[in-house]
């Protein structure tokens, strides 16, 4: 049990990669924040897996502060951080449209930004990436 006592927060925590991380954890006796744009995410399925679910779109920053303060109200702590929450163009960039390629920087770039900004980045949080 390498986490016991340790606090984590996946985002993308329903779909594939970060699924499987939530499972990690969870028995590695961490105490598991499963963010997600829905409880299902890509799987569309909404297992009982023992973690805590946050509903969070990471592009969103008020939504991010609302998971962080979460986070402090029920715990007081963070301890790991994993941006797992992406998206893929599963196109030629030819068939790209504008939209679609601000999309994937506002998910895989600029929410990895603002996850580990304000969730991570806190005085009261033990971790901070900076
Ligand atoms: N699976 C692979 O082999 C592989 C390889 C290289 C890179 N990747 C990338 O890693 C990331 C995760 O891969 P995966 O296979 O788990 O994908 P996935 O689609 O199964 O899971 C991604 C999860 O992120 C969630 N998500 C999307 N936008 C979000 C947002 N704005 N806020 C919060 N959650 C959001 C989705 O709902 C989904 O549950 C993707 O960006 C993917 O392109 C995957």
């Amino acid at each position: 049990m390498k986490l016991e006592g340790k606090t984590t927060f996946v985002t993308g925590g329903r779909g594939g990669i970060g699924r499987a991380i939530v499972a990690r954890f969870l028995n590695e006796g961490a105490t598991v924040y499963s963010a997600d744009l829905s409880a299902g995410g890509s799987l569309d399925r909404n297992d009982e897996d023992g973690s805590h679910f946050v509903r969070l779109d990471v592009t969103i920053e008020d939504e991010c502060i609302a998971a962080m303060n979460r986070v402090q109200n029920e715990v007081g702590r963070l301890d790991v951080l994993v941006n797992a929450a992406g998206i893929e163009i599963e196109k030629t960039i030819e068939e790209t449209t504008l939209d679609e390629w601000n999309r994937s920087f506002a998910v895989n770039v600029t929410g990895t930004f603002l996850t580990s900004t304000k969730i991570a980045d806190s005085e009261t949080l033990p971790y901070s990436p900076r």
